[in-house]
């Protein structure tokens, strides 16, 4: 079942129940913030102190950065993760083929407003199948006349037991640049969290795994050749004004994404699919 929701502020959502999981998109960003599956606990971290206004990123689910990940090349006074994530998306399509499938698609055109901060005409739907796992689709389609690039991400925000207990599986031997340092390295073994984390990882991996003490989650990337790990531990988490001094515990980004070297060019009436499915495993013994 499939219900829309408008929030005192105006703030509008989509609440999908089936017979599998429950959801949660904002039709601000297309933003999956919250997703669980029927006798289990939520997948997805989303931030007590999150404010669902219009014009403000929710802090947590899977905010979409794009058509730019970080900071903008050249302009700094440019939104940080693209305009997407803060932008109205339309929803186009509603299906639900089975009793424990639902699948949404929601749209974003460009605008002027939009022109003005990237001058292209695009295409972008996000294809949110809620069902047994959870799969978020963003597609890109280049309506313009000349080709253009963009980095993007689905920066997904899981749910963790305890950081000090969660580690990430799948990345062993992948080259990354640790963006606090500025220094290119090679990962050793699975990844633990002990300190802030900000790194992107250029591998294609099929398959990672997170490990959270009490729980195994798979990510299945498609359509990407990098993933970003971050976690802002102690200081920067007490500096972010929508995040609990302590949410860095309870929180870990694995961001499926086309960032850095994995930009990716379109040409005029090409479209690329960057594509994340999460499957939560039975618990770990
Ligand atoms: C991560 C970046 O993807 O997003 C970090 O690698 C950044 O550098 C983080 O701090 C959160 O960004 P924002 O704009 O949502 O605060």
């Amino acid at each position: 079942m499939i219900s829309h929701i408008k929030t005192e502020s105006g703030f509008n959502y989509i609440e999908v129940k089936n017979d599998a999981a429950t959801a949660k998109i904002a039709l601000q960003g297309a933003h999956l913030f919250h997703y669980r599956q029927q006798g289990k606990e939520a997948l997805l971290w989303i931030s007590t102190l999150s404010s669902f206004v219009l014009g403000k990123a929710i802090r947590g689910g899977v905010p979409i950065c794009w058509p730019w990940f970080g900071k903008h090349s050249e302009d700094s006074h440019l939104p940080q993760h693209g305009f997407a994530r803060t932008a109205e998306f339309k929803l186009v399509e509603d299906n639900e083929p089975n009793p424990e499938t639902s699948e949404l698609v929601l749209e974003l055109q460009d605008s002027v407003e939009s022109r003005k901060m990237w001058p292209h005409r695009f295409i972008l739907r996000v294809t949110i199948t809620v069902g047994s796992s959870v799969t978020v689709a963003l597609s890109t389609r280049n309506n313009d006349s000349k080709p253009f690039t963009i980095s993007s991400a689905l920066h997904t925000y899981f749910a963790v037991s305890h950081i000090s207990l969660a580690s990430i599986e799948g990345l062993a031997g992948a080259t990354y640049l640790d963006t606090l340092t500025g220094e290119t390295e090679k990962q050793a073994g699975t990844i633990e969290i002990d300190q802030e984390v900000d790194r992107v990882y250029q591998a294609q991996p099929i398959l990672l795994r997170l490990h959270d003490g009490k729980r195994q989650i798979q990510i299945k990337p498609a359509g990407s050749a990098s993933t970003v790990v971050w976690n802002p531990w102690i200081n920067k988490a007490a500096a972010m004004g929508d995040m609990n001094d302590d949410g860095y515990k309870t929180m870990l980004c694995i961001e499926t994404a086309n960032a850095m070297q994995d930009k990716r060019v379109i040409q005029p009436g090409e479209e690329h699919c960057l594509k994340v499915e999460l499957i939560e495993e039975q618990d770990s013994p």
